[in-house]
C-alpha cells in the first residue's frame, strides 16, 4: 500500500481511505497519475491521489514520503502502537463541512480538566490531522503553552487521543468539531490569552461551487482576529497558490488589526511575493512534508495582530 501525490489533475472520487501509523493508506484502486513536473506547474496542487498498491509497492519512490514523516516525528515514537491495538483506520476523504451533522458547535470542554493548567497561552490548530504536529509542539513546550487540535474527521482524533494518553502529555487536546461552527464559543471560554492560531494546508475544496466550504470564510477570520491576544499570531500555509491567496485576501483585510510578519519581524524573511520562506515552527507538518518531497512551493503567511 502507499499514496501518491498528483497536480490539478482530474480524479474519480475516492471512496475511503486506510490510514496506519505512521503510514497513510489507500485501499482503492484507481490508476496511477504521474506528477507532473514541478516547474511547469508553478500553482498545481499536490494532493492525495489513490493509487493501485500492486503498482505503488514496486515504486520505492512513493514509498520515501511517509518514511519522511516517521522520520521527522521521530522524536514522538509512535510506531505503530494505536494500529496494534485498535487496527487501521478507514476514513472518508473529503467531508462536506456544511452537512447539517456538522454544523452544531461543540461544547466547551471543562478547560481545567483538559490541561495541567488551563491559564497557559494557547494555540490552535484548525484542522489539525493526525495531530503529530501539535504533540511535537507540546513535547516540546510541556510546561509554557497549551495546545488545541481542531479536526472534522473524529477517527483522527480518537487516534490522537490515543497518542496523546500515549506520551503523557497534558498540554494538548483534540476536539472533533467543524471549526467553521465551533471555533468562536471554544476559544471564547479557554481562561487563557489566545496567542497562536494554524490554518495549514486546508482541505482545498477546488470546484468553484464548493469554495463555500473552505474552512477559512469571513467569521472565522473575524473570530479568530477578535478573539486573538495582542501580540499573538496567525500562520496560514498552503501547497495550492489558489488556497493561499484565498486566505491571505481574507487576512490582508483586517489592516488595521493584523501587520504581517516581515514588516515587524525580520526574522522571517519572505519571497518577492509576501510569501514567508520557511515553517516558522521548527517542525513541518505531514502535508507539507509530501509536498515538498513532490517539489511543491509552500504558500505561508504570518500575520501578528497589533494594537493601533
Ligand atoms: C489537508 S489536511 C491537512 C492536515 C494538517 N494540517 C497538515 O498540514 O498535515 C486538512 C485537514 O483539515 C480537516 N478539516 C477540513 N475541514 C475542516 C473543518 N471545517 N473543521 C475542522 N477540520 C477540518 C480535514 O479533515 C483534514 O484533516
Amino acid at each position: 500500500m502507499a499514496y501518491s501525490l498528483y497536480c490539478s489533475i482530474p480524479k474519480k472520487p475516492i471512496s475511503s481511505i486506510v490510514i496506519s501509523s505512521p503510514h497513510i493508506m489507500f485501499n482503492s484502486v484507481h490508476k496511477f497519475v504521474p506528477p507532473v513536473t514541478p516547474s511547469l506547474f508553478p500553482s498545481r496542487y499536490c494532493t492525495w491521489s489513490s493509487v493501485s498498491s500492486s503498482v505503488a509497492e514496486t515504486d520505492e519512490h512513493y514509498r520515501q514520503s511517509p518514511r519522511l514523516v516517521a522520520k521527522e516525528y521521530a522524536d514522538l515514537n509512535l510506531a505503530d502502537k494505536f494500529t496494534e491495538d485498535v487496527g487501521n483506520l478507514r476514513i472518508r476523504q473529503h467531508v462536506n463541512p456544511l452537512r447539517r451533522a456538522l454544523m452544531i458547535p461543540a461544547e466547551a470542554p471543562n478547560w481545567m480538566e483538559v490541561f495541567g493548567d488551563a491559564t497557559l497561552p494557547l494555540m490552535v490548530d484548525i484542522g489539525s490531522g493526525s495531530g503529530r504536529f501539535l504533540m511535537w509542539l507540546a513535547k516540546r513546550n510541556s510546561s509554557s503553552m497549551n495546545y488545541l487540535g481542531l479536526e472534522i474527521r473524529p477517527k483522527l482524533v480518537t487516534r490522537a487521543e490515543y497518542w496523546v494518553n500515549e506520551l503523557g502529555l497534558k498540554n494538548v487536546h483534540f476536539i472533533s468539531t467543524n471549526a467553521m461552527v465551533s471555533f468562536q464559543r471554544l476559544v471564547s471560554t479557554y481562561p487563557g490569552p489566545l496567542m497562536l492560531v494554524s490554518i495549514l494546508c486546508p482541505d482545498p475544496h477546488f470546484k468553484k461551487k464548493h469554495h463555500k466550504r473552505r474552512v477559512v470564510q469571513k467569521p472565522l477570520v473575524d473570530s479568530i482576529v477578535n478573539n486573538l491576544a495582542h501580540g499573538g499570531q496567525v500562520f496560514i500555509q498552503s501547497d495550492v497558490l489558489d488556497v493561499a491567496l484565498d486566505m491571505r485576501d481574507y487576512f490582508d483585510t483586517v489592516p488595521d488589526k493584523l501587520v504581517h510578519v516581515d514588516s515587524v519581524d525580520p526574522s522571517l524573511p519572505c519571497d518577492g511575493d509576501g510569501w514567508v520562506l520557511n515553517n516558522p515552527m521548527g517542525i513541518r507538518t505531514e502535508r507539507e512534508i509530501h509536498a515538498e518531497f513532490e517539489g511543491c512551493k509552500i504558500y505561508r503567511r504570518v500575520y501578528k495582530k497589533v494594537q493601533h
